[in-house]
Order: C-alpha cells, then structure tokens, then sequence
C-alpha cells in the first residue's frame, strides 16, 4: 500500500464488479453503450437501468469520462472512462490514458465519493502495453490526488496475477522515492 497525504492507493487482484465503493470506474468505449471486457462485466452486474442512463449521455469523447448511478452494482457511481486504442504510441496515446484517470478522479470528488477503484484501462481490447500503462495510471493518480481532496481511497482492481505484479512493483518504487514535495 502507498500512503500519500490524505490517500492510501492500493492494488489487489478483484472482480471489479464485486466492489462497494462509492465509485467503480468501467473501461468504456465512445458510445457508452456496453460492450466486452470490464465494461461487459459492469452492465451485466448493474442490469438494464445502467444502460438506459447511459443512452442519456451522448457518448463520451476518448481521454473523457462520464458518471452515473451503480444500480444493481454494490458501488454507488460508475465513472464511464474512455481509454485510447493502441496504435504505436505515437497518436498521443499516453496523454489520452492520463486524461482518463485525471478525469475520472475529477468527477469522483465533484460527487463526494472517498474510495474508488480502476480497472488498467486500455489494457485489454485496446491493447495499450501494460508495462507502460501501469506507470501512467499511478502517476496520475498521485498527481491528481491534490486537487481531488474527497478521494480518500483508490484501489487498483487486477483482473490477473500478473497485471497485479506490475502495479505492486510501481507502488512500492513510488513508496521508496516519493516525489520530491516543494515547499
Ligand atoms: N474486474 C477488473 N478488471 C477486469 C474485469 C473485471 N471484472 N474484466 C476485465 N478486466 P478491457 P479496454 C480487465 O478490454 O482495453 C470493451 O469492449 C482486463 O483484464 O475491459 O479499455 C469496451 O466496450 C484488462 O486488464 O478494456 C471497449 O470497446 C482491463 O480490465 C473496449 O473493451 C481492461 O480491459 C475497451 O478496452
């Protein structure tokens, strides 16, 4: 676990669906509309009134996110994160990754929420490389937290031993040499 100012970040290895905090962040596409992976997963366990909010919204653009209610979930908002396609990393993928997370904190503390877990966005269907990914999502997360004072809690929800490996290694290479903090 890393432990900054008023937030511990943590990564374990969970069915993100089964989480009940105050916001779950889904894996989304631009439609909003559902589709495979998390956000399969999200929609099957919230039931149908997930998916009629969400045709409300308008899509989402990428590096965007949108929030609703958690329905039938045991979390109370789903964040609806748009992360990039993968196509070489030269189409500003990274930024758009960030952008993500940044986003989804945003809307989190604008909501009240004090705990909220990721799933690695990116990381499946769109085929953002992991190694990379996992930087991105912790650094972001720790840059964001200042102005997110509301987020007391952020789990990093693995889907597998390995994904959970590498946020493990990040977490604790941050714990050894935390950012350099100015006066
Ligand atoms: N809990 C936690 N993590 C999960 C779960 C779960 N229940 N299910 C999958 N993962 P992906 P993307 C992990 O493909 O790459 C969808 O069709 C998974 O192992 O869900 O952002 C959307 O509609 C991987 O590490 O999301 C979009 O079209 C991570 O979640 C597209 O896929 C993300 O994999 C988005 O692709």
């Amino acid at each position: 676990m890393f432990i900054s100012d008023h937030c511990s970040l943590e990564a374990r290895v969970v069915d993100i669906t089964t989480l009940a905090f105050d916001a779950i962040v889904n894996a989304a596409n631009t439609s909003l509309l559902g589709g495979g992976g998390v956000d399969g997963a999200i929609h099957r366990a919230a039931g149908r009134g997930l998916l009629h909010e969400c045709e409300t919204l308008g899509g989402c653009a990428t590096g965007d996110a949108k929030i609703t209610a958690g329905y039938q979930l045991p979390a109370k908002h789903v964040i609806h994160a748009v992360g990039p396609v993968w196509h070489g990393g030269a189409h500003g993928e990274a930024a758009q990754l960030a952008s993500c997370y940044r986003r989804a904190l945003e809307l989190a503390d604008a909501a009240a929420c004090k705990s909220i877990a990721f799933p690695a966005i990116s990381c499946g269907v769109y085929r953002f490389p992991a190694e990379d990914a996992v930087g991105i999502a912790v650094g972001t997360v720790i840059e964001t937290l200042p102005r997110v004072p509301s987020i007391e809690r952020v789990l990093f929800a693995c889907f597998d031993d390995a994904m959970f490996a590498r946020y493990e290694a990040e977490l604790t290479a941050r714990r050894q040499a935390p950012p350099s903090n100015p006066a």
